[in-house]
């Protein structure tokens, strides 16, 4: 018998539709499952809050979430995973799986950790930095790891504008490396939904500034394979054989909701169903 259960969608929740990227890597992995994705546009950003403020924004969403009724939550927005996945794992009535660990775990993978411990530098929100999730996180799996994280708070509205190229984002991008630049780095991840888009000029700009050639790892696809492997771990996979629905469900539909959806998406929305509901 085919369990109910593992018909349910994926539910991916994140500040606004930064997630989106998230939900692209998923489809790439697991193209039959259904995905439905709930962005809370009339607040984002988070990552500019205070923790008690984000904490009190998961709480709002946590009611449209626990209504999915999905297989798994996957909190695709770092802010929120760092400080607010366990109060929305209390509220919920299915698994929640957040973005830092796998993000972590994926970027010791990636550097070689040379003698004395791996050092990682870790791009973030400011509400991401201060909660010191990402320090956590790495320490717990590797404790002779050393870990920078720094804000890169002007990075969610340049990519949200889509301002990919050229020399404002660069110049952005460029001034952000630079103390992380110095810290003779073995990786660095991207911890941030946004981030991601800007991946191409975050490499140039940091093999400009160190000459060298270090490893950089975005949470999106660390996230979207730890959800493949999660799916496999508790053989909650779809026994479907066809291509997999999208929804999206937002707090607040813009006039750029499309093209922002877009490009986070990586392709235009097509038939993906869009719901706006008031919290
Ligand atoms: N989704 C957020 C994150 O990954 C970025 C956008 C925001 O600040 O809300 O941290």
């Amino acid at each position: 018998v085919t369990h109910l259960r593992n018909e349910a969608p994926i539910a991916v929740f994140d500040s606004g539709l930064g997630g989106l990227t998230v939900v692209s890597a998923l489809t790439e992995l697991l193209p039959r499952e259904d995905v439905v994705y709930f962005g809370d546009t009339a607040r984002v950003p988070y990552g500019t809050r205070s923790a008690q403020t984000v904490l009190n924004y998961a709480h709002a969403c946590a009611s449209v979430l626990r209504e999915q009724r999905a297989k798994l939550l996957v909190v695709a927005c770092n802010t929120v995973s760092a400080l607010a996945l366990d109060a929305l794992a209390r509220e919920l009535l299915y698994p929640v799986l957040g973005a830092i660990e796998p993000g972590a775990v994926a970027a010791l993978a990636a550097s070689e950790g040379g003698q004395g411990g791996a050092r990682i530098g870790v791009l973030a929100t400011p509400a991401t930095m201060r909660s010191g999730a990402y320090p956590k996180a790495f320490l717990a799996i590797d404790p002779h790891a050393h870990v920078f994280v720094h804000p890169a708070p002007l990075l969610v509205p340049l990519v949200e504008e889509g301002w990919l190229q050229g020399d404002v984002p660069r110049l952005a991008v460029r001034e952000y490396l630079k103390p992380l630049a110095e810290k003779n780095l073995d990786a660095l991840l991207l911890g941030c939904t946004h981030y991601p888009l800007l991946g191409a000029i975050v490499a140039e700009e940091l093999a400009a500034l160190t000459g060298k050639h270090i490893p950089i790892i975005d949470s999106a696809h660390a996230i979207a394979n730890e959800i493949r492997a999660q799916i496999e771990s508790k053989a909650i996979g779809t026994e479907r054989d066809y291509t997999g629905k999208i929804r999206i469900i937002v707090t607040d539909k813009s006039d750029e909701f499309d093209s922002m959806a877009t490009r986070f998406l990586g392709h235009p929305l097509g038939e993906i169903p869009v719901t706006a509901v008031d919290l």
